[in-house]
């Protein structure tokens, strides 16, 4: 019998290796054939330890399974799909999945991450395959088709910034994959290097293809041991199968790559930084131009693009760009996998098409608060997004309407408050986040965030007050437009919201005199 137990860090934190332990030693003890396989992570974090079983109907679900929990899984037959308080009946029937449309996350949580017959059997290499048959021109024009844009937060054009690349001259290019997540409550590209891989491979060769490059690096945070350490056994093992290396898949393509763990400073996710972190120096943004796409790595053109983006590569080439374009609303194509966290019942992983709204994706997808209480603030695109009330619950969820709502999707992190939240505290946070993470090279962030938080405590002692709440405004345009990168120039967007959308947290409380 077949046995899932994830691998993935979430499940791990939650006793995933423990729980494999004691199925495997309640199996010898009882004399039962049972093969465990460590998979990736379905996303439903919050039935993580979430043990599978292979029947002939299909895979069943038990979950959250605990050590404590297996003997009694044995007794009431799990190895036969039999129902247990546990059980979830078929995986791919547990509507939170069966809701999503997985396009990148297809293979994520099915498949053993390291077994390359698991990847072909579930389609995987096809894109690959059917991008070495093309021009590297028609690859460009196929991603730009299928209106991918930059899944790290910017949006910017896929298809485009390729172009960009390879069109320029010169005798070396590098594919950089921002695996620098350091969005809070985001996962995603966690997720997939630790569950799939060999999709982010697929996806980074293709883009070489594309462009002309034959070295890449993949740039992550030591924050991230599981995701590195696996990243490294799927390159060795894509090396040896001659997925990489002189010849991709028996081609006249070259390309190799390997992984580097930042110290996990924040501001190494933003691109020129993350560059310069990649040559060994300090991790300080570079001022744009010149953009990367043209002096970027080494000063070398180099496409530098989320783990996300690369990874719905191998889609887009195997179903074609009008499959993936498809999908979505106005000028947001195609899916996005959204990390739902926070104070929310069902917390996880949902890849869905641009469109849902934000009340549909807190309240029915995660099933509202996990303390029962109503949700205040949903803060969206990590650190530096914007505060969303429930009054803006039917933003949609798309690029454009975002900015609209004087927001951002950034990473698709979406992280969710109940009303004990004190929405004064959550802005001097994002400015105390931003003083603490600040590279210091332009004076509006390094400064300005150190005087965001002075002008903050002033307002929670109600000294001069709304003097003070201008003066904070001000602070803020400074930074919104005097910043050289985004970190000091979003920063604004969480205060701003919080004060804006929740101005009841800054009424003055009077300095009492003892
Ligand atoms: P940006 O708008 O300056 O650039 C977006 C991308 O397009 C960059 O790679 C840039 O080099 C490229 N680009 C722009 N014009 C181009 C052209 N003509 N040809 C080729 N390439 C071109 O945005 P930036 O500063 O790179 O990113 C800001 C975003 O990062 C924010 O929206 C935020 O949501 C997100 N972010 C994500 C985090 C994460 O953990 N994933 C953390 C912090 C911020
Ligand atoms: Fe550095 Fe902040 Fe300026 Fe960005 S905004 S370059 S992090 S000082």
């Amino acid at each position: 019998v077949t046995v899932f137990v994830p691998r993935d860090a979430a499940a791990l934190a939650v006793g995933a290796d423990r729980v494999a332990a004691s199925i495997e030693r309640e199996a010898k003890a009882r004399n039962l054939d049972v093969h465990i396989v460590r998979n990736g992570s379905r996303g439903l974090l919050w039935l993580e330890v979430l043990v599978e079983v292979r029947t002939e109907h299909g895979r069943i679900a038990y979950g959250p399974v605990k050590p404590s929990d297996v003997a009694g899984l044995f007794d009431a037959g799990f190895l036969s799909g039999a129902d247990h308080p546990l059980c979830h009946g078929l995986t791919k029937e547990i509507p939170y999945l069966k809701n999503q449309t997985r396009l990148t996350f297809s293979r994520c949580g099915i498949t053993d991450p390291l077994s390359l017959d698991d990847y072909r059997r579930y389609q995987g290499l096809t894109g690959l395959t059917k991008a070495i048959a093309m021009t590297s021109s028609d690859i460009v024009k196929q991603v730009t088709d299928s209106g991918l844009r930059g899944r790290g937060g910017a949006g910017f054009p896929t298809g485009i910034k390729w172009k960009t690349v390879a069109d320029a001259k010169a005798d070396q290019k590098y594919i950089v994959c921002n695996a620098d997540e350091g969005d809070s409550g985001t996962f995603a590209d966690r997720m997939i290097m630790e569950g799939d891989p060999f999709v982010l491979i697929e996806g980074m060769a293709i883009a070489a293809i594309a462009v002309g490059a034959t070295k890449g690096y993949i740039y992550t945070r030591s924050e991230y041991p599981h995701a590195i350490a696996v990243m490294q056994e799927a390159i060795e093992i894509a090396r040896r199968e001659g997925i990489l290396g002189a010849s991709v898949l028996g081609s006249a393509y070259a390309f190799d790559m390997e992984v580097r763990a930042g110290a996990g400073a924040y501001v190494c996710g933003e691109e020129t930084s993350l560059l310069n972190s990649l040559e060994g120096k300090r991790g300080v943004v570079r001022a744009k131009p010149p953009l990367p796409a043209l002096e970027g790595l080494f000063g070398k053109p180099t496409v530098v693009n989320n783990v996300m983006s690369l990874a719905s590569i191998p889609v887009i080439m195997d179903r074609g760009a009008h499959f993936y374009r498809d999908f979505g609303v106005g000028r947001s194509h195609g899916t996005i996998p959204i990390q739902l966290a926070g104070n929310l019942k069902h917390g996880g992983l949902y890849e869905t098409a641009f469109g849902l709204t934000l009340g549909e994706l807190v309240n029915d997808i995660g099933g509202g608060t996990i303390s029962g209480r109503p949700v205040k603030a949903v803060q969206v695109g990590g650190p530096l997004g914007a505060y969303f009330p429930q009054s803006l619950f039917d933003t949609v969820f798309d690029y454009e309407a975002f900015t609209a709502a004087g927001g951002l999707i950034g990473h698709a992190g979406i992280v969710v408050f109940d009303d004990s939240v004190d929405m004064l505290n959550q802005a001097r946070f994002a400015m105390e986040f931003c003083a603490v993470e600040s590279c210091g090279k332009c004076t509006p962030c390094r400064i300005g965030s150190t005087r965001g938080v002075e002008t903050v405590d002033r307002i929670a002692k109600g000294i001069e007050p709304e003097k003070n709440k201008a003066l904070l405004e001000d602070l803020c345009n400074t930074m919104k437009f005097g910043s050289l990168c985004a970190l000091g120039g979003f920063t604004p967007y969480p205060v701003m919201s919080a004060m804006t959308h929740f101005p009841e947290d800054f009424a003055p409380t009077p300095v009492v005199e003892a």
